[in-house]
């Protein structure tokens, strides 16, 4: 069993014509050793086996077919829950090119790190060849990932999350290029050794090496440390290529907003991990807004090209949602607990004893009893006395975008959504107005560069602490940090000098809270109101008032119609304290020290330009 695998064992499919991945395949399978060779054909059948098999393993609990047809339910291994940034390496050739804010290793060091650790690392195990497109399978803007994991989990996930399936073999071709991306869990298994549910390693490492566009993963089996078509490729080797090649790829929601009129705008926006661009981009317009609709295009990554229009266009690489459970109801976000009626995989949420699902914020009543991520029992006043959760805060749900009632006609449109406007929006219980409109290009890089949010489960390590998050890009910039500011200031430059009229930015913070520590700003539905006033600002009608920093809107600037919310408790959202600004100003000092190699000199000088506004 452990010998090295024999030629037929790797046996590509007749429909593989590609001699490079085929080669590349049986370097890889010499090398990790597993015991058999599956080629993913993205069948239904093929998922449908999959499920079974990880049932089987018990990795997966079948939920009651009649409340939750065809779904499942996974618990992963307690110290495997979140992305780990600090085991998330930039293996550039030069340090500089990584930059300050990511980690880095020589690519030379790192290879010689990660063969020990890879060699033999799937024993016992099947390796699962798994084709994927990002973006509309042969689209000029797709780009094709050929992700080998020892994980059937990780299989079953890039079903829903990617296009995967035999036909990313016939638009590769035999000559096509692909990202090689390597998984695996980190686990071995010796002869006769029984199998964990949720295998993976302590050591854990996350490496991208940009020059040769190579994807490395080892010891988790999570969200973005495992379906690498998602952060690792799609964010940070796709920003690399971005910059290659003058277009962008971002952490950014997707939707289109139509008027009552029937006229329609796109609006990208990028809110750090676990700040709400799901539940923004599924939004449904509350009272007062009557024929107005939204709808999705993208709920986490936008891949956005200057086209000839000298417009904006953005696609959504993604074919499915990868979210965040805890917090989302039926009063919160409809359309995503619609999405979740079937077809969908969870991931570290509760167990209820009629076979379905539960989450903190879920219901009002919470069950009687149910059994936590962990395996434990757990009730209302076992939560009180210990504080255990039912689900893990970073639980997350796996679902096809076409779940989605709200899902926009051109979801696939190869062509993409022009844009019309930018949002940046951290979670920032303090300081952050509701909403600001930057009065130029630079002036709202500058916002986007210097963005700070609240630190949340969906990353390893302390939580609800302020950290600077450029662009809410800090986890995943595939290079410099300054580089990657000095391509959006190039990008505008380009747009601008051909005339267009480049899309207006924004920075919004829907979670200022009140001295009871409670959110003042009801957020979700209610961000409608802040949405509306956006694009009255695009049509130019939207008035507002001018400050240090950009132009919000005044209370009666927005339309309160169906919502009681005082000029008050407005106030509390939107005032702007000096001296918490001329603090926050000494963070972007802070952080524009640490960027200093390559800071683009139009950020330094907006700095300085509202430091001297503030002193006035
Ligand atoms: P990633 O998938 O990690 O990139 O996150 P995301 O930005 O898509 O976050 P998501 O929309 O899933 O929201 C995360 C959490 O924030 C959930 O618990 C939501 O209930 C909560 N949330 C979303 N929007 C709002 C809002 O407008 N106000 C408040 N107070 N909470 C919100
Ligand atoms: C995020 O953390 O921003 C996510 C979840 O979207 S994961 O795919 O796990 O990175
Ligand atoms: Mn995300």
């Amino acid at each position: 069993m452990n010998a090295p695998l024999k030629g037929l064992a790797v046996q590509a499919p007749s429909y593989v014509r590609n001699a490079k991945l085929i080669a590349w395949v049986a370097d890889m399978a010499a090398l990790c050793k597993p015991e058999a060779v599956h080629w993913c054909d993205g069948s239904t059948e093929e998922y449908d086996r999959l499920c079974q098999r990880l049932v089987d393993a018990g990795t997966f609990k079948k939920l009651d077919p009649a409340k939750r047809p065809n779904s499942f339910l996974a618990s992963s291994d307690p110290s495997d829950v979140a992305r780990v940034e600090d085991r998330t390496f930039i293996c550039s050739d030069k340090k500089e090119d990584a930059g300050p804010t990511n980690n880095w290793m020589a690519p030379a060091e790192m290879r010689a790190t990660l063969q020990p650790l890879f060699d033999g690392c799937m024993k016992g195990r099947t390796m699962y060849v798994v084709p994927f497109s990002m973006g509309p399978l042969g689209s000029p803007i797709a780009h094709i990932g050929i992700e080998l994991s020892d994980s059937p989990y990780v299989a079953v996930n890039m079903k829903i999350m990617t296009r995967m399936g035999k036909p990313v073999y016939d638009v590769l071709g035999a000559d096509g290029e692909f990202v090689p991306c390597v998984h695996t869990v980190g686990a071995p298994l010796e002869p006769g050794q029984n199998d964990v549910a949720w295998p993976c390693n302590k050591t854990k490492y996350i490496v991208h090496y940009p020059a040769t566009r190579e994807i490395w993963s080892y010891g988790s089996g999570y969200g973005g440390n495992a379906l690498l078509g998602k952060k690792c490729f799609a964010l940070r080797i796709a920003s690399n290529m971005g910059r290659d090649e003058g277009w962008l790829a971002e952490h950014m929601l997707i939707l289109g907003v139509t008027n009552p009129e029937g006229k329609k705008y796109h609006v990208a926006a990028a809110f750090p991990s676990a700040c709400g661009k799901t539940n923004f981009a599924m939004l449904i317009p509350p009272a007062g807004f009557e024929g107005w609709k939204v709808t999705t295009i993208g709920d986490d990554i936008a891949w956005i090209k200057p086209g000839a229009d000298g417009k904006l266009h953005a696609i959504n690489p993604e074919a499915g949602y990868f979210g965040v459970a805890p917090g989302t109801n039926i009063q919160t976000n409809p359309n995503c607990m619609a999405s979740l009626d079937r077809d969908v995989i969870f991931t570290n949420v509760a167990l209820t004893d009629d076979g379905d699902v539960w989450w903190e914020g879920m219901t009002e009543e919470p069950p009687a009893h149910a059994i936590d991520w962990q395996g434990n029992d757990w009730t209302p006043a076992i939560a009180k006395e210990t504080g255990a959760k039912a689900a893990h805060p970073n639980a997350r749900f796996t679902v096809a975008a076409t779940n989605n009632p709200a899902l926009d006609d051109a979801w696939d449109d190869p062509k993409g959504v022009a844009i019309d406007a930018f949002i940046f929006g951290g979670r920032r219980s303090t300081t952050v107005p509701l909403v600001t409109e930057a009065r130029n290009w630079v002036e709202g890089v500058y916002m986007a560069a210097t963005m700070g949010s609240e630190t949340t489960a969906a990353a390893g390590g302390k939580q609800g602490v302020v950290r600077r998050d450029p662009f809410a890009m800090l986890p995943f910039a595939g290079y410099n940090m300054s580089d990657y500011f000095q391509h959006w200031l190039d990008l505008g430059k380009k747009l601008e000098a051909l005339g267009a009229k480049l899309p207006k930015i924004y920075t919004a913070n829907w979670f200022r809270k009140g001295a009871d520590g409670k959110f003042v700003w009801p957020g979700y539905g209610e961000n409608m109101r802040v949405l509306k006033w956006m694009i009255d600002r695009i049509e130019h009608k939207g008035e507002g008032t001018e400050h240090v920093f950009g132009v919000s809107p005044r209370y009666e600037d927005l339309n309160w119609t169906g919502l009681d919310f005082s000029a008050e408790q407005f106030d509390t959202v939107t005032h702007i304290d000096k001296a918490a600004w001329q603090a926050e100003l000494k963070l972007h000092a802070e952080l524009f020290q640490q960027l200093a190699h390559h800071l683009p000199k139009e950020l330094s000088a907006t700095k300085a330009a509202i430091e001297q506004r503030l002193a006035a």
